[in-house]
This record gives C-alpha cells, structure tokens and sequence, in this order.
C-alpha cells in the first residue's frame, strides 16, 4: 500500500499539471501535492428558507456539524466529521441524504459556494446563471433572494438540463426558470437585463484533485487554451446581459491562468465598459486564505488554492458593468442606428405540445378548488403537470415585448426566443380529472391551502408511515364528506400529501417520510 502511495505521488510529481504548478508557485510543489490528493470533506449549505431551518441546524449539529466561518449568508454551511461519501454511520448517511434530496440543505463543496456569495445577490435582483448544472449555485442564489426576484438558470446540456430541474425542484422555490441555451449566444431579454450574472464557466477542472484524480493523468496545456475560447464566449455574451450598475461573476474551479487572468484580460479589452471590482478579499471570505490575480490588470481577482484551505483551487472575478447614461443592458435595447425606426413585429412559433404554457381557465380552477390565495403566483401547464411560479416570471419573460438582434419585436405572450424547461415548480399532478398536490409544491404553497387540508394525529401519522391504508369510514368525520382526490394532511406543523378515495393512502417521497419518522421521534 505504502508503495502505491509514494508511486502514484511520483506520477502525480511528474505529471504536466505539476509542471504547472511549479511555474504559478516556484518551490512549493511539494507542499500543493500534499493538499491536492487526500479525499475532500462532507460539507453542506443549509436552505435558510425553510420553516423547520432550526430543526436540521439542531440535527446537523448533533451529527457533529462544525460552521464554516467564511461562510457569512444566512442558514450557514459546515463541515461533517468524516470525508465525503465516507460516513461510517448508517443513520447518519440517510439523515444527510433525506436533508439534501428534500431541499433542506445542499450537499456541495466548500469552495463552490464562494462564487454566489461574492455576487452579493440582493432582494428583488433579476439574475442570470449562466452555466447551472447541476444547480448548487443555483439554488444557493435562490436561497439568497428567499422568495423575491428571481433566477434565470441556464444549462445547454439536455441530459444536465434534466439535473438541473431535479435540483431545482428539491429547493422548492417558486421564483427560478430553467432554461436551456448555448451561453455564447444567449437571447436576447427584456429591459433592463440582469441585475447579477454568475458565469460559473465549464472549465478543466485542474483545481479538482481532491474530487477528479482523474486530472492527473489527462490535463495538458493546450486543454487550458482551447476551453478559453468558450469561456471567452459565454463571458462575453453575458456582459450584454448585464444591466448598468449590475455585477457579474466569473469563476473556475482551475488553477490554470489560461482560464483564468487572460479570459478576464480578453473581456476587458473587449468591453471598456466592464471593470473589476475592487474587492476587499478578507471582508468578504472572513478568515480564508486568498490569494490575489496573477498580472497586474487582473489583481482584484480572487485565487483559493487547495494547500491553503481545506478544499479545492477555486478563480473568482467579480465585475460591474460602468457604462454611463444608460439604465439597460446593451443586448436589450436597440442598436444605435435604429433607434428612430419602429420595429418589425415578429410572431412566435406556436407552442408544442410538451411546452410550458400559461394555465387556461380550466387548470386556474385549480386555486379555487384548493381554496388558495393566489396573490403574486402564476400558474402554467405542461402535460400532467400544473406548475406554479411567481408572477415576475411571467410579467419579465413571457408578458413583456422584446427586440432580437434585427430590430424586430415580439410581442410577448410566449418564451420565445427562451427554450424554457420549468417555471417554478411543479405543484399538481391531473389525472382522468383527479389531482393531487405534489412534494415539490409543498415547501412553497402548502401554507396557503385552505381546502382539503385535514388535520391527522400522530397516531394516524404514524400508521401511514408504517404503510396502512385505513379505509375513509374509520377516519374521523372530516374526512368523510371530502371528494376523491388529493388531499394534504397536517400533523403537527408538518404538510403530508395523500390519496383519498376508498381508503387514505400516503403520497410522500421516501425522503420526506424520513424527516417525518425523525420529527415524530421514531428514529
Ligand atoms: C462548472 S459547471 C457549472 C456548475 C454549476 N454552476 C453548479 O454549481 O452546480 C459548467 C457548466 O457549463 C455548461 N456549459 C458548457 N458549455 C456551455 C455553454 N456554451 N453555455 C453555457 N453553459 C455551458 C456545462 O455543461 C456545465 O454544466
């Protein structure tokens, strides 16, 4: 074993990646190797919008959770006491996998969560994720907007597209739209553009070590310089999205200045209207150990390297957009010689079968029929599914008219240009004119139900839990003049989706049964 260990060491010694690190840190390859290969440690994010945050704050903290001190955003991140995907303890491995796939926390990587809170994402900001999958970074925006503004999270994958809506759906906000486009050629969007844009770019990795040994073996330099180009693009492209006044993030989880200091230098030459912002390194990362940008035009970038921090080598630009006399986003507004012509109205393809489209009258009565004050809420359909997003959503990027590239104006009414995935969340699922409430829209709308809301006692909680199916004449009277269908139960302050028709039957994903059984005291 001893030999395997001091073999690999020398093949990770003599590999090109360390070549690469004895040129960015002369004389200090050995104390970098000795960081870059131990496993990395479990460490998570908690949701602070959820009700019960107290709850897994007190539960991750019997689990031996320590807090991350740089971590300043509400909800907090720490660190678990064993390594990641090496718990020894059974229970404690479904507590954190029942607490991540419900949306209570997010297992992510430490380093990851540094590039969202570097945007400081403020109340109300329209912002844009431009490259999202698998959505940590997304989730952890929407947590910072807690239920205002909203989240535009863009992922060109398709099979990554469909991570990204799972990640979503288990967070549960009403305010993130999923999207899929080709960064470099993102659409064109309504005035004013985005208030932040996170360009977390699709990178080599070469700060990933601890997670990706396979790096080792395959990185070399022209890799480095070949996936510039794209970062240059997808950058470049966002910078027009970006609103005057507005931020916007850059960040890679490589160390190589390929990726790094020339795109920033490249965008900056491009955009004289961009500029880095001034960042005060430690108020914003209390306590972590940061390095500054390589050249002299790129210094207020943010370098984290693995032997420094208990973690992965992370780059982070932060930008703002200081073009004067403007309030919108150059690719939202017209391009100067046509600015006295009207533009060319130009119409919508009609929406497929299988695209998002706004609830007609018939899926509204939906509200109705659970009793639920829609304020500020939109509901759309696809297929068996009723979602529900909130309003500015609709008002920003179907409602409002917006120009292409040519001086033609569509009308709104529709996505288009936007390939939309989900708006929202999933809240109903419609069968042979029977629906019923889903998980994903517990989190946000349960609270607003007022009918076919029962209330359970433990003892009933507890019987459905073990799998009974009592029949709805031995429930109490509540339950006997409700129609067949969906229904939510309520059991102390928990929402419980359920069935009930002959007999009352449990509709509630496997990790959500877990926190229950944990909440009721069974585990
Ligand atoms: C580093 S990952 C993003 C990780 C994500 N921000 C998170 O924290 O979960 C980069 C993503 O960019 C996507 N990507 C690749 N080419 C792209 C392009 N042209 N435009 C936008 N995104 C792209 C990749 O598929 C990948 O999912």
């Amino acid at each position: 074993m001893a030999g395997m260990v001091s073999d690999w060491r020398a093949h990770a010694a003599e590999s090109e990646l360390a070549k690469l690190v004895e040129e960015l840190r002369p004389g200090e390859l050995n104390v970098w190797l000795d960081s870059a290969t131990p496993r990395l440690p479990e460490t998570v994010r908690v949701n602070p919008c959820r009700k019960d945050v107290e709850w897994t704050l007190d539960l991750l903290l019997q689990m031996g959770a320590t807090p991350i001190d740089w971590f300043t955003p509400k909800g907090g991140a720490f660190t678990m006491p064993w390594e990641k995907a090496r718990c020894g303890n059974d229970r404690f491995i479904e507590n954190i996998r029942a607490l991540h796939t419900s949306g209570r926390i997010t297992r992510q990587e430490a380093a990851s969560m540094m590039p969202v809170q570097a945007l400081e994402v403020q109340p109300g900001d329209r912002v844009l994720d431009m490259c999202a999958a698998p959505g940590s970074k997304t989730t952890q925006i929407a947590e910072a907007l807690d239920g205002s503004g909203l989240v535009v999270a863009n992922e060109p994958n398709p099979g990554r597209a469909n991570n990204l809506v799972s990640n979503v759906q288990r967070s549960g906000h009403l305010n993130v739209v999923v999207v899929r486009q080709d960064g470099r050629n993102f659409p064109r969007v309504a005035e004013p553009g985005f208030d932040r844009i996170l360009v977390d770019a699709p990178c080599t990795g070469t700060g990933t070590t601890r997670k990706n040994t396979d790096v080792w073996a395959t990185w070399k330099p022209h890799h480095g310089e070949h996936m510039s180009r794209l970062q240059v693009g997808i950058l470049s492209r966002a910078a027009l999205l970006l609103r005057p006044g507005g931020t916007m993030v850059y960040s890679t989880c490589s160390i190589d200045p390929m990726e790094n200091e020339h795109v920033v230098e490249q965008v900056l030459e491009r955009y004289p209207w961009l500029s880095l912002k001034k960042v005060n390194r430690a108020e914003l990362f209390p306590g972590l150990n940061t390095r500054p940008g390589r050249t002299d035009s790129t210094e207020d970038c943010i370098r984290v390297w693995n032997d420094e921090n208990d973690g992965s080598g992370f780059f982070i630009a932060v930008f703002t957009q200081d073009e004067e006399g403007q309030t919108s986003a150059r690719a939202t507004r017209a391009h100067p010689r046509d600015l006295d012509k009207v533009p060319t109205p130009i119409s919508a393809k009609p929406l497929g079968k299988m695209d998002l489209r706004l609830g007609d009258s018939i899926d509204l009565q939906l509200f109705s029929e659970w009793g639920m004050e829609t304020h500020g809420l939109t509901l759309w359909r696809r297929g068996q599914y009723a979602h529900v997003s909130i309003d500015a959503i609709r008002e920003w990027l179907w409602d409002s008219p917006r120009l292409t590239g040519k001086h033609q104006l569509y009308p709104g009414g529709h996505w288009q240009p936007l390939r939309v995935l989900q708006a929202g969340q999933p809240v109903w699922k419609i069968r042979k004119e029977r629906n019923r409430f889903i998980s994903t829209g517990v989190h946000g709308l349960a609270e607003r139900v007022t009918n076919h809301c029962l209330s359970v006692d433990r003892a009933l909680a507890i019987r459905l839990l073990d799998g009974e199916e009592p029949g709805r004449s031995t429930l109490t009277e509540a339950f006997q003049g409700q129609r067949d269908g969906g229904v939510l139960l309520r059991c102390e302050d928990e929402f419980i989706p359920a069935w009930l028709a002959g007999k009352l039957s449990l509709m509630m994903t496997d990790a959500e049964q877990h926190i229950l059984r944990l909440k009721l005291g069974l585990l």
